[in-house]
């Protein structure tokens, strides 16, 4: 009976497929993530077939070898893989798979939720509230700014990227811009978008700046102090993707001396911590790597990580292979 080892609670919808399949599936008992020890002291000599990991799992080389010769596939529960040292997982020819498309609405609706929240100041004005200070209408309390007719810029156009851009184009009449490796004229041609050749160009036009690259060594620290300096002093920024991809100590500088307006962040530069100063600041809105934690996607997300499983186990391609 193929054994699969699943390193944290998930939602039950996958677990269930996979036992329906007759497998033996083993969930993690700690309410935390395993570190890399534990992960590897519970793999060691049990035999597993599938592993199925979360985005906070480093899964590399010395983790493949503590499973053994017969893993198969590692599933992450997630579409960014950066967790994942493909290199070690080809090497070995071991499936990595990830899961795209299911989550692509979900975060692209969390990033504009992100984006109205900063720009009409929705988290502040709730904590303001809260506190008691709303002691009447004011004509000057707590002003914001419109979506409409601004100009947003998205740095990577893939999935989710599209579909923000998709939000903001159709339901906020903003015009979009974007920058990424690959020029997609489809997608100009029906959001009437524009194609920056640069990121600087990009950062030098848009009012709403949304990243959504992923994490690769080209990426780290892609906005930098430099390039946030590039930023129109009205503009926000948003990211929902990785948090290295920002430099956390940097934009807390350029937000605080008001380089820019604001930023929304889902993501951090060393999570769960956040660099000093970023919570004290009132021009940011911050929720904790929940962009896709909507309970239909993270259902949906089980049931495709354990596709990928049954696949694999049954000597077919996943369909969501990376190696
Ligand atoms: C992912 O799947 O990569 C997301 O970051 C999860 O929210």
């Amino acid at each position: 009976m193929p054994k699969v080892f699943v390193t944290r609670k998930i939602p039950d919808a996958g677990i269930r497929m996979l036992e329906q399949k007759g497998y033996a599936v083993a969930v993690s008992a700690k309410d935390g993530v395993l570190t890399k020890d534990e992960l590897g002291q519970e793999l060691q000599g049990k035999q597993y077939d599938a592993l199925l990991s979360l985005l906070t799992d480093k899964i590399d080389g010395a983790i493949l070898d503590a499973a053994g010769a017969q893993l198969k596939i590692v599933a992450n529960y997630a579409v960014g893989y950066d967790n994942f040292a493909l290199a070690d997982f080809k090497q070995r020819n071991i499936y990595a798979t990830n899961t795209p498309d299911v989550l692509t609405n979900t975060v692209a609706e969390h990033a504009f939720g992100l984006i109205l929240s900063i720009a009409q100041r929705i988290a502040e004005g709730d904590r303001f509230t809260r506190a008691g200070k709303y002691h009447g209408w004011q004509p000057m309390l707590l002003l914001g700014n419109d979506l409409y007719k601004k100009t947003l810029g998205i740095l990577g156009l893939g999935r989710i990227g599209s579909r923000v851009a998709h939000h903001g184009s159709r339901g906020f009449d903003m015009p979009v811009i974007y920058y990424d490796v690959r020029r997609n004229e489809a997608f100009e041609k029906e959001y009437n978008a524009t194609f920056m050749a640069t990121p600087e160009e990009l950062l030098a036009r848009a009012d709403f700046v949304s990243v959504h690259v992923p994490l690769l060594p080209t990426t780290h620290h892609l906005m930098n102090a430099e390039r946030l300096g590039m930023m129109k002093k009205t503009a926000y920024l948003i990211n929902t993707s990785r948090g290295p991809i920002i430099d956390e100590a940097a934009l807390v500088e350029a937000l605080r001396t008001k380089v820019i307006r604001g930023a929304a962040l889902d993501v951090f530069e060393k999570e769960p911590d956040l660099a000093p100063g970023l919570a004290e600041l009132e021009n940011v809105v911050l929720t904790p790597h929940t962009a896709s934690a909507t309970e239909e996607t993270r259902a949906a997300m089980s049931e495709v990580a354990a596709r990928n499983i049954i696949e694999a186990l049954e000597g077919r391609v996943p369909p969501n292979a990376l190696s």
